[in-house]
């Protein structure tokens, strides 16, 4: 085993752009127990007087989530929204036909941004055109933004919310590219249906702003023709595309996935390059920006979710897509939010998929139990806490290496984070060689007067490592493997791991 050399450079004039705190946004979907067991569950030890786990909503905390999509999905595309309020005993159980399960509608709408203002999250909402279309949004829109004196707006006063929710963002509609999505769409129906919605939604309230859909992933047949076509339909009234993309180790290659994110770095500056050519071809002045609005690792059960939806559908709150996170997939979603941050100026909203039990960061155990945290807790708890501010442009030289699949993938991925307010500056790095280890030399010369604060890694010699509610096998440690001497910060990063290096005053 050798020693990988590795440079970079800071430098706090040499700036990528300010990172949006909504970068560190989540989701939550009506699907499986992400509402019903994860964060609704009356009858908990923990639960508050509205049924909501306390316990739950103490560790969504912990990760200062800024902003939670919701309710979907693909589930928002079967989305009845009037089903979701008011009084609870007269709220009718509705076939969920995204995920073939059975819709209870005990948390609708108002429960559930009460719970996110609650945890300090605002809404991202999301509206149907899959089943339905301009109608439907505009009612709901009016029903949870506008003051009063109107149908809809006095009909949520009468449900007991005087005060309009006041949500900003909305999206328009769900990964209507994919022939699985409920109303799935052709880029010309999809583009003249959001045009027409976003020109209504923005009447009704001027200051929202809206999402229009974009790939559901990378591997489409339809990208990135759907953008450049459903763009120029919505460009004068949107201010974000969506981007969604999961990766998964399939195939058994660990050092190959560890590269998938040098394929989502490629997929947005794609889609950046789209948009920029359809304000040009529209002469327009505005950028669209980038709603990274569904990202993770996501595979490990899929062929389990399968057998309920196919062969025992219809079930309330069923488990789905409950993914058991590995120590490897830590470390690619570490590397996806570098990825994230290293485009600050053009991706300014995000969201992890998802919050709890499904997909998530977050599990309960069935049946009231624990909760706890997956590998994954933990790189994104780290970048949200510490990844606010000035991303800084890394120049890095660091050893490159072909896999599979990838050619030219760096050892060392990293990116740093000034943040001007506290005087600190945070650089996550991830040291994707499964062979050797790395000595990283960072140049601070501009950050005079600084000194390591705190090294963090999270590391494991077990890729294949995961967590449960009876033991956190992976978990943060501080080390002492950062020094300073003379403007230049030494790292030794082990093989294998993810580290978040502090330097402050
Ligand atoms: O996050 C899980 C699902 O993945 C979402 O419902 C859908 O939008 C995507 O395909």
């Amino acid at each position: 085993m050798g020693l990988n050399k590795v440079k970079m450079v800071i430098d706090r004039d040499y700036r990528i752009g300010e990172i949006d705190k909504r970068i560190y946004g989540s989701f939550i979907e009506h699907l499986g127990r992400a509402v019903y067991d994860g964060i609704y569950c009356p009858g908990h030890p923990t639960a508050d007087e509205n049924g909501f786990r306390q316990d739950v909503k103490d560790m969504v905390r912990q990760l200062n989530v800024p902003v939670i999509r919701y309710p979907g999905g693909n589930f928002v595309s079967n989305f009845y929204w009037e089903d979701s309020v008011g009084p609870v005993e007269e709220r009718p159980k509705r076939l969920e036909l995204a995920w073939r399960s059975l819709e209870e509608n005990r948390v609708g709408l108002n429960e559930f941004i009460s719970w996110a203002r609650e945890i300090g999250s605002d809404v991202m909402m999301a509206v149907n055109l899959g089943t339905r279309g301009m109608d439907a949004a505009c009612n709901l829109l009016e029903y949870c933004n506008h003051p009063g004196n109107t149908k809809y707006s006095d009909l949520r006063i009468k449900h007991g919310y005087k005060e309009p929710h006041k949500i900003k963002i909305w999206c328009l509609g769900n990964e209507m590219d994919g022939p699985w999505q409920i109303g799935h769409k052709t880029m010309e129906e999809y583009g003249r249906l959001a045009e027409e919605t976003a020109k209504a939604m923005k009447l009704i309230d001027p200051e929202i702003q809206l999402v229009s859909c974009g790939s559901s992933s990378k591997t489409m047949p339809t990208f990135p023709k759907w953008e450049a076509v459903t763009l120029e339909h919505t460009y004068d009234y949107v201010d974000f595309v969506s981007m969604h993309q999961y990766y998964g180790n399939q195939a058994g290659d660990s050092q190959d996935f560890l590269a998938c994110s040098d394929d989502m770095d490629q997929f947005i500056r794609t889609v950046i390059a789209t948009c920029d050519y359809v304000k040009a071809k529209k002469r327009g002045r505005k950028n669209i920006h980038i709603s990274f609005d569904e990202w993770n690792v996501w595979y490990h059960s899929k062929e389990a979710e399968k057998n309920i939806t196919e062969s025992k559908p219809w079930q309330p709150a069923p488990p789905l897509l409950e993914d058991i996170y590995t120590f490897e997939d830590a470390l690619l979603v570490g590397l996806m939010l570098i990825t994230l941050m290293k485009h600050a100026d053009r991706v300014k909203m995000a969201c992890l998929a998802q919050l709890v039990n499904v997909i998530a960061p977050i599990m309960t155990d069935a049946a009231g139990g624990k909760v706890w945290r997956q590998t994954i807790f933990y790189p994104f708890m780290h970048a949200s806490q510490y990844g606010r501010g000035f991303a800084l442009l890394p120049v890095i030289h660091s050893p490159k290496f072909d896999t599979s699949k990838h050619e030219d993938v760096t050892a060392v991925e990293a990116v740093s984070v000034y943040n001007e307010e506290r005087d600190e500056v945070t650089i996550f790095a991830v040291n994707r060689s499964l062979t050797e280890d790395a000595q990283m030399a960072v140049d601070v010369r501009s950050f005079e007067g600084y000194r390591v604060l705190e090294h963090i890694v999270l590391e494991s010699n077990d890729l294949k490592a995961v967590n449960s509610s009876l033991e956190q096998k992976v978990a943060p440690k501080s080390t002492s493997q950062s020094v300073m001497d003379g403007g230049v910060v030494t790292s030794l990063l082990h093989k294998a791991s993810w580290n978040v290096i502090r330097l402050g005053k």
